[in-house]
């Protein structure tokens, strides 16, 4: 087996939630995604596309009426952008991992702000590519980029930068100067900027997406945002995406599609087609109902003594840490059997340790405040035995 191979990690969430397979009394908040099924009309159309016989392969960039329909719902929200830059994808990091396919190799240098969550870092791992990380920082009570220190760390020896806003799982968003100066210097050292923006409609300041790189770049930018059904229409388990790239780029990311994935099911991307055209109704309830939850999970969590959380601007989880718990997988293993499922922080990288996720998109927000009665037992209970 290759070493890149023989030496990753597993992922550290996937090993804990392992451990409570069976048990049916932990409430459980470690995976990035709700509780709440997908919206009726999507599924329907996923069920009428099956009933019509759509059972066959596709075109490797996605059917023309989707790739249309993107590239008509990014114009809404950023610069115009034309379906021939867009490129359909089987999920998220399916797009993330073809993209870094295109761009990186062996011995390559990927710079990546984290902590992230760790696909994102584990893929150029996969490919040989080196990764240097750059770390987030709380500063001021927010989680905050060191940009003199990331601008630093790009030269001209570096074939992308990796850069996660909305983050997952800080919250922390990328500010529009930020972005500006990212991209400036991207463009002097020719690196390749990959944007996750997954999380861009959960975003819970007032403007309808958090700041895009597709707001200020131009169409032939070395830069390739992915994005993803999963968190803005709750689609985690149809796996369907896409990316946004520069047309010159578009017929090698269709060539990897077809060796990787070949195409998304039709039936999946006829839901896709159905879920933007009733876009902004749905993602206007959810970031709603998602804000809800963060306002019912943050301030209670606040109030556990020794916790420090800075309040998310976006994405779906609070990062929080307490006062004399390090090391975050062995308090993870221990709240399991206090019947609460919270993701180490030490899953997305070691700058991250010490930390935990919680996941607060929940159809219900009481389940939240429930967690919370948990954690709070579970805690005084630690502190017992410690004392
Ligand atoms: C930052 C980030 N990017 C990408 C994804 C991938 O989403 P999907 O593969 O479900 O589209 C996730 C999922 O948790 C994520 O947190």
């Amino acid at each position: 087996m290759r070493d890149a191979i023989a030496n990753l990690p597993g992922s550290k969430i996937r090993e804990l939630a392992n451990a409570a397979i069976g048990r049916d009394d932990v409430l459980a908040f470690w995976f990035g995604e709700s509780d709440d099924v997908t919206p009726e009309p999507i599924r329907e159309a996923a069920i009428a596309s099956l009933r019509r016989g759509e059972t066959f392969y596709a075109s490797n960039l996605g059917l023309p009426a989707l790739r249309e329909a993107i590239a008509h719902y990014v114009s809404s929200l950023h610069r115009p952008c034309d379906a021939s830059r867009i490129a359909v994808t089987s999920s998220g990091v399916s797009g993330l991992m073809i993209a870094m396919q295109a761009l990186a190799g062996p011995g390559d240098e990927v710079v990546a702000v984290v902590p992230v969550w760790p696909n994102l870092t584990a893929q150029p791992a996969i490919l040989g590519a080196r990764v240097k990380r750059v770390p987030l920082v709380v500063r001021g009570g927010s989680w905050t980029l060191d940009l003199d220190t990331l601008l630093a760390s790009i030269s001209d020896a570096t074939r992308v930068l990796l850069v996660n806003a909305p983050n997952n799982p800080t919250g922390w968003t990328l500010t529009r100067d930020e972005q500006r100066a990212i991209l400036a210097h991207c463009r002097r050292t020719g690196t390749w900027i990959m944007a996750d923006e997954v999380y861009e409609r959960l975003y819970f300041e007032p403007q309808p997406a958090a700041p895009s790189f597709l707001d200020i770049a131009e169409p032939d930018d070395r830069l390739v945002v992915i994005n993803s059904f999963s968190k803005s229409f709750l689609m985690t388990g149809w796996r369907l995406g896409w990316m946004v790239v520069p047309e010159t780029l578009t017929a090698t990311i269709g060539h990897l599609i077809e060796f990787n994935t070949s195409c998304a099911p039709v039936f999946v991307q006829r839901g896709g087609i159905t879920a933007l055209a009733h876009a902004e109704e749905m993602i206007r309830d959810l970031r709603a109902h998602t804000q809800v939850c963060r306002d019912t999970l943050v301030p209670q969590l606040m109030q556990l003594p020794g916790v420090q959380l800075c309040t998310p601007r976006g994405g779906m989880y609070a990062f929080f840490r307490i006062a004399g718990h390090d090391d975050s997988f062995a308090l993870a293993k221990r709240l399991v059997t206090h019947g609460i499922g919270l993701a180490p922080g030490v899953a997305f990288g070691d700058e991250a340790e010490g930390w935990l996720r919680w996941c607060f998109a929940s159809r219900d927000p009481a389940r939240l405040t429930r967690g919370v009665e948990r954690l709070a037992a579970a805690l005084a209970v630690l502190a017992t035995r410690a004392g």
